[in-house]
């Protein structure tokens, strides 16, 4: 989009542009013959329902701050920017290594002591709704660098003993510098929420009641492991998808025909097929990378495309399809045009 017609709608005075990205994932590999010695599972059953053939595991003494921070650093030397330059770092996540937020030791780690940060919880539309978020702040000219970074270690929250959802995760972070630019290289945008379906996925916290005060109680208590209506969240990711990807390219004024890469969560390959197939995307255009890490929450996105950047598939100018979806329930789709 024009900087002119962002102006003509009142809304920025200049545009952004994704300028490096960035990923780490942890050194411990489990893959699914090791999974099938502790729950009843084969490496045939899981390739062939998610194309999952391994995923990444953070050790106890690392923390998910270390891993973005990494992510980040790689990022912000692609784009050949200083970490003092930083005036905002978003870190999209479910999985803090604290409750108040953890993008401020993101922020102290890469030493960004100029920087505002902040969490920002989205499950694994995390991503794509940081993204957005900051996109906003760099088009009203509020800031000129930000970090975001998607980050997620679900392996602290899994039921290692649920086959039905332990095969799924596993942890990583990706990461990518948003600059302001002369033109806009976010062409467009869509996100939606439907919490009327929260209950298929979740990460709940469990009190149990607690006096603080004669007839005052509060709820104390811990977070219980990942919950997943698996055929439900299927049947959700399938059709909206789809859907949020058109939307997004209607408002960028574009078709599927234009995309170079869809850049989908990486959740299920027979996701990302259907979503393809419906969108009428052809396959050799569709990252992948789920058969080396499963499914990473907010850091899926950023991680696949990491790695075809640094491959040398998505190369400046290419039109990037994103989209993520999970939790909450949540979707979102975001057109970005890679470069300045
Ligand atoms: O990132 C957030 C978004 N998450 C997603 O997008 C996940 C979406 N859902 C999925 O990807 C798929 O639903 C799963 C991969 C989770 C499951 O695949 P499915 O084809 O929907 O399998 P299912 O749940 O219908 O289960 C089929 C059978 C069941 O056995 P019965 O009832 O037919 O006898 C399950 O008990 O497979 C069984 N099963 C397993 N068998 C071997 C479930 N998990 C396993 C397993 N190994 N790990």
């Amino acid at each position: 989009m024009e900087i002119t017609a962002l102006e003509g709608l009142g809304i920025g005075l200049t545009g952004i542009a994704l300028t490096g990205s960035g990923s780490a994932v942890p050194d411990q590999v489990v893959d699914n013959e090791a999974l099938a010695q502790v729950v009843e599972t084969s490496d045939e059953w899981i390739a062939s329902r998610t194309g999952i053939r391994q995923r990444r595991i953070l050790p106890p003494t690392a923390t998910l701050a270390d891993l973005a921070a990494q992510a980040g650093d790689r990022a912000l030397q692609a784009a050949g920017l200083a970490a003092i330059d930083l005036d905002l770092i978003v870190l999209a996540t479910s999985t803090a290594d604290d409750l108040f937020g953890t993008a401020a030791q993101v922020q102290a780690k890469l030493g960004a002591s100029r920087a505002v940060a902040f969490d920002l919880t989205a499950a694994c539309s995390g991503f794509v709704f940081a993204l957005a978020t900051a996109a906003q702040f760099v088009r009203t000219g509020v800031y000129q660098n930000v970090l975001i970074i998607g980050a997620d270690a679900l392996s602290r929250w899994v039921d290692w003993s649920d086959r039905r959802t332990c095969i799924l995760f596993g942890d990583g972070a990706g990461a990518v510098v948003m600059q302001q630019n002369d033109t806009d290289q976010l062409l467009g945008f869509e996100m939606r929420s439907d919490g009327q379906l929260n209950s298929h996925l979740n990460l709940v916290h469990q009190g149990e009641p607690r006096s603080v005060v004669p007839d005052v109680t509060c709820g104390q208590g811990n977070y219980t492991p990942v919950t997943m209506n698996g055929q439900e969240v299927y049947r959700f990711a399938v059709t909206r998808v789809p859907e949020v990807v058109e939307k997004a390219l209607f408002r960028a004024g574009l078709t599927a025909e234009a995309v170079d890469w869809l850049v989908l969560h990486q959740a299920n390959q027979r996701i990302l097929d259907a979503a393809a197939t419906r969108l009428k995307i052809p396959g050799e255009k569709v990252l992948s990378n789920l058969g080396q890490y499963g499914n990473t929450s907010a850091a899926s996105i950023p991680l696949v495309l990491d790695e075809a950047i640094r491959q040398g598939r998505v190369k400046s100018g290419d039109i990037l399809a994103m989209a993520g979806f999970g939790a909450g329930l949540s979707w979102g789709g975001a057109i970005v045009r890679w470069g300045r």
